[in-house]
């Protein structure tokens, strides 16, 4: 845990240049999950959780990064990037490489980041991770890029480098986001419109199960190739479909013979998963939080029983919100197989819920659960 002075003073502790300060946020996912890489919908807003970034010039042709809350460090020069074992250094020189191949003449970096956003809890701390060092680099070099650019080419880098084929939603909404507001961003033209987040006498609040199963990134491939293999089903009958965001529930069905059972369980989740963002928007915009909370649970279940990225703990804590009164909507947020569960509950009762999801997780699991509650707030920033 550090803060944007602890990151600015260790940086002026192992290097003499004044850094240039960054602050990158982590997102929530209000709904639209697993959609992204489909081209859909999704509504994710940035939130009060983050990583700082302290960096300057160097003057050689060597970078120097150092993570401080995991306190490693990692060396290399910019003609030689190459993948590491260093999880975290892979999603910096991603960027790095995409910015050469795009022809951009760098200089050498010196680096230190850290901050208060938890790694492995699906509050995407690799987004933040790119997408304050991409746009650290882009002011360090005066690199005019639009900042859905910056989401894009901190996709590629994911893509090409560090090797997930994930969708864009958690660049786009660490750069784009905004206090109090959701983006309801449209993949396919990356065409975004903000929501008002107005709740009224509910929050959000995230439950940290404090798991990480192997499976999420194996199972996460599965899941983009299996909608890739309903979408080439499809398109035996309606070559005109790019991805399942062109697809009706009406094609779909009249393409099902084509496809496994199982394919197009994953396939129709998605389409009514597009349905539910839009639907979402209207509750918020009517500011209806038991329907919005009813989607909530909705997209659980279809994540958890046809899309099948869910796992027991995260089941268990949504079956303990969908049991207390106070509690509108949860489910689990983000890739899967672990993390949070986002949880729409009712100001009055929060101390309750929490206490008693606590008890029971702890006594079904023997782990304790972290909570989270979480403020929208404007997204990445040069500070
Ligand atoms: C991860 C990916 C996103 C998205 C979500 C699931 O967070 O990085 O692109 O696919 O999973 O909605």
């Amino acid at each position: 845990m550090h803060t944007l002075d602890d990151i600015s003073a260790l940086f002026q502790d192992r290097f003499p240049q004044q850094p240039l300060l960054v602050q990158a946020c982590g997102r929530i996912n209000i709904i639209g999950e697993h959609t992204d890489y489909n081209n859909g919908f999704v509504l994710p807003a940035s939130i009060d959780k983050y990583l700082f970034f302290a960096l300057a010039e160097n003057g050689t042709d060597e970078c120097h990064f150092y993570a401080a809350d995991v306190g490693q460090e990692h060396h290399f020069k910019l003609d030689a990037i190459r993948q590491s074992d260093r999880g975290w250094a892979n999603y910096l020189m991603g960027i790095l490489q995409q910015l050469q191949q795009e022809g951009v003449l760098l200089e050498g970096i010196d680096l230190v980041f850290g901050g208060n956003l938890p790694i492995g809890a699906g509050m995407s701390s690799s987004a933040a991770l790119e997408a304050g060092f991409a746009l650290g680099i882009c002011s360090l070099f005066n690199l005019q890029k639009p900042r859905h650019e910056l989401a894009k080419l901190a996709q590629r880098s994911s893509h090409e480098f560090v090797g997930i084929p994930c969708g864009i939603m958690d660049q786009f909404a660490s750069l784009f986001g905004r206090a109090g507001q959701a983006i309801k961003l449209d993949c396919q033209s990356l065409g975004y419109e903000y929501i008002s987040l107005n709740t009224g006498d509910y929050e959000w609040l995230l439950l940290d199960s404090k798991v990480e199963h192997e499976l999420a990134s194996s199972a996460y491939e599965d899941r983009v190739e299996e909608c890739a293999q309903g979408v080439r089903a499809v398109q035996l009958s309606f070559p005109e479909v790019q991805s399942l965001r062109d697809v009706s529930l009406e094609q779909l069905e009249q393409s099902q013979k084509a496809m496994s059972g199982l394919v197009y369980q994953r396939c129709r989740y998605i389409l009514e998963e597009n349905e539910r963002v839009h639907q979402a928007v209207a509750c918020l915009s009517e500011g209806d939080m038991p329907a919005l909370g009813q989607l909530l649970f909705r997209t659980h279940e279809g994540l958890s029983r046809e899309y099948e990225v869910s796992c027991r703990e995260t089941d268990f804590l949504v079956e303990l919100a969908q049991e207390h009164p106070g509690v509108a909507g949860a489910r689990m947020m983000g890739g899967g197989f672990g993390g949070c569960t986002l949880n729409l509950v009712r100001r009055a009762d929060k101390d309750d819920f929490l206490k008693k999801a606590k008890r029971e997780y702890y006594r079904a699991f023997g782990i304790r659960a972290e909570h989270y509650a979480v403020e929208v707030v404007d997204g990445t920033e040069v500070v």
